[in-house]
């Protein structure tokens, strides 16, 4: 894998998602390439445009949407001050990216694999979908809230099935959940692999249901970080029993270099 670089990136474009003009919240950043020889879906970047100036500081996480042989394309939801700035970058404008950094999901070629994605969860799975070699044998289920169309579903769904379902009401949740919960049993009986990226409360309910079947199932945690490096310390996560290194055992890791994917018995959430 790459280790980990700095990079001045120029903007290439920023296409809006769903609504258009002003309105827009959800954006794909094409950038030019970091010249990284190597990287896996999951893995994501520390980025801050110049216009970030004084008043921001700190660079923002964002998964690593895809990568071409040209392109770094990330895909991002407007959420507050940092992402209303990315949303204002025009052509020629400068970023600066570190990366790869964390670890990445798992890549089975022959296992059935099913992605669980909820949210602004999609985005590694667009990456991930277009370097499996052999596509069918992934499944993917989609919770959202917004519009379809405010998501990079159609780049996905080219390479695999995707099941969708709008939360409109609690109900409509409690189908997602239902859904979620046959398909991971499914993928059980067929010694499958599930991997997961979404808002923490629904990380909790597949993690629940991972422990439950004994499914070997991945998660990908996505706290807030400053650093990205391991060396703030903002984004711990408690460990299981289960953690590979005896001494680290129930204690805190970061999930910026220990993750941010992780498997789902060793991570409390
Ligand atoms: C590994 C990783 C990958 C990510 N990938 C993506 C991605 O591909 N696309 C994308 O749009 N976002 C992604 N995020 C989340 C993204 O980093 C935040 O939305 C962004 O940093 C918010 O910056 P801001 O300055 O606009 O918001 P802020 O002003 O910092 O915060 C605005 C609001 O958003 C909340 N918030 C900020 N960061 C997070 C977070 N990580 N999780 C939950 N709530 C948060 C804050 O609590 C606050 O309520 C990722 C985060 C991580 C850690
Ligand atoms: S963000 Fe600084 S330790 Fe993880």
């Amino acid at each position: 894998m790459s280790e980990p670089q700095s990079s001045l990136l120029t903007a290439l474009d920023l296409v809006p998602f769903g609504q258009s003009g002003l309105e827009a919240r959800f954006f794909a950043l094409r950038l030019t390439h970091p010249g990284w020889t190597q990287w896996r879906p999951g893995q994501f970047v520390m980025v801050r445009p110049s216009s970030f100036g004084f008043e921001l500081p700190w660079a923002r996480p964002f998964g690593i949407c895809h990568m071409t042989a040209k392109h770094l394309i990330l895909f991002f939801q407007v959420v507050g001050r940092g992402t209303q700035r990315l949303a204002q970058i025009r052509p020629g404008d400068e970023v600066r990216v570190w990366g790869p950094l964390g670890n990445g999901f798992a890549l089975e070629p022959d296992r059935p694999t099913l992605l669980l994605a909820g949210g602004m969860g999609i985005v590694p799975f667009v990456g991930y979908v277009h370097l499996h070699p052999k596509p069918w044998n992934i499944h993917m289920l989609f919770g959202h809230r917004e519009p379809i169309d405010c998501y990079p579903v159609d780049s996905i769904n080219e390479r695999v099935p995707v099941d969708s379902l709008r939360e409109h009401t609690a109900g409509d949740l409690d189908n997602f959940i239902f859904s979620i919960q046959e398909h991971m049993q499914d993928i059980a009986e067929q010694d499958g692999l599930v991997l997961a990226c979404g808002p923490l409360p629904f990380l909790r309910t597949v993690r629940q249901f991972a422990l439950d079947s004994g499914v070997r199932t991945q998660l990908s945690l996505e706290n807030r970080m400053a650093c990205g490096v391991g060396a703030c310390l903002g984004c711990v996560t408690r460990t299981t029993q289960a953690w590979p290194v005896a001494e680290k055992r129930g204690g805190m890791v970061q999930i910026c270099n220990h993750g941010p994917v992780f498997w789902a018995h060793q991570v409390e959430l």
